[in-house]
């Protein structure tokens, strides 16, 4: 088991397989992009199945999600999906991407065992997703969310993030959007964790106003705590459901009481919490011939470190070293 000193216990493991990205958000990571990880450095397949079935045999992981960076740009991803699906227990499977190339993967992604995926969508406008992301890609990503939705790859959550003065006018018709295609809405607070440190609470986003800006259009009704369990969505019925709405208020109403969540990063550290300062390496353990008994104390060991919060609200707060691009979302 996977234990912090505040008796949460880690079932959800989130794997990061690669840092890089095809889309460039602005309030992610700068228009060049940043110094990737040069591949000797990434886990390579193997080694990512290894810890994944250490983690699920042996530390009562019972979820894994694949991020990035873009995890569909990871050549490996159909076969260790497959792999993973063939451990016992078998954990519960999703992948958070773009969605670009999604159109190409959905069905062998499906095939090889994976439930399900959230796809990141900011805006309907694509003149808006471009100054966004600073790509012209909001076909694909449109085309690869209905791909997931007919592949069965469901519930097809869509993550937004609203920005002041880009999209944040958005959000009730995104959410009418989601209605209509089957979707699950949620919308993310912009956390500090872009590589640029361009992040500022001033003028960020919250939850209470895109609540009120839902609200102009639509009734929305709380749904009990008793449903949240440790999920980070807040989720409200959408004129009295069954539709819901979720917020992800990781800024205004954090939720690290809950959290039982253990990240690894593409090239093998673990991390207790994305605002984490500290990593633990299993990649040098797992190169330096450690047997998996070791690699799940060293496992644990970190986890026994994980802080009570994010440290969000301390007048000292720094963000991490890595941006959200290389620890997984
Ligand atoms: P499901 O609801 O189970 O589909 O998962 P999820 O919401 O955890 O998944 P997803 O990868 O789509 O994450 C959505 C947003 O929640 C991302 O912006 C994540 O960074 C954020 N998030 C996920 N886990 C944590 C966490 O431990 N702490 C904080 N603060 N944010 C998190
Ligand atoms: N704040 C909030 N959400 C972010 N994401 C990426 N960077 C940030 C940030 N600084 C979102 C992506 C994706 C999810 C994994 O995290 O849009 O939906
Ligand atoms: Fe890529 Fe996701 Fe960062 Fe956008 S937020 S640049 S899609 S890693």
């Amino acid at each position: 088991m996977l234990i912090d000193t505040y008796g949460r216990v880690a079932t959800d493991l989130r794997v990061s397989l690669t840092d890089r990205c095809n889309l460039r958000c602005t309030y992610c990571m700068p228009e060049e992009g940043l110094q990737w990880l040069a591949k000797p450095d990434l886990l390579t397949d193997d080694e990512i199945v290894r810890l994944i079935r250490i983690a699920v045999t042996d530390l009562g992981v019972t979820e894994v999600r694949f991020t990035g960076g873009e995890p569909l740009l990871r050549p490996g991803l159909v076969s260790i999906v497959e792999r993973c699906a063939a451990l016992t227990p078998r954990p519960e499977m999703s992948l958070t991407t773009n969605g670009i190339g999604l159109e190409r993967t959905a069905a062998a992604l499906r095939d090889a065992g994976l439930d399900r995926v959230n796809v990141s969508l900011d805006t309907l406008r694509p003149d808006v997703f471009q100054t966004m992301t600073r790509r012209k890609r909001h076909g694909d990503v449109m085309r690869g969310l209905a791909a997931a939705h007919s592949a069965g790859l469901t519930p097809v959550k869509v993550n937004a993030v609203l920005m002041p003065g880009l999209n944040d006018d958005e959000a009730p018709d995104l959410l009418a959007w989601a209605l209509d295609n089957g979707y699950e809405l949620r919308f993310i607070e912009q956390m500090p964790l872009d590589a640029q440190h361009g992040w500022q609470r001033e003028g960020m986003i919250t939850a209470g106003d895109i609540l009120e800006s839902l609200r102009t259009r639509f009734t929305l009704t709380a749904e009990g705590d008793d449903e949240r369990g440790s999920a980070p969505a807040e989720r409200w019925l959408v004129d009295g459901g069954p539709a819901r709405v979720g917020v992800i208020a990781s800024v205004t109403r954090p939720f690290c009481r809950a959290c039982d969540r253990t990240r690894l990063t593409a090239d093998g550290q673990v991390r207790t919490c994305l605002f984490a300062r500290e990593e633990s390496d299993l990649r040098g353990a797992l190169r330096s011939g450690a047997p998996d008994e070791e690699v799940a104390r060293l496992w644990r060991q970190a986890m026994w470190g994980k802080k009570a919060g994010s440290g969000l609200d301390d007048p000292s707060f720094l963000q991490p070293d890595r941006p959200m691009s290389a620890i997984g979302g």
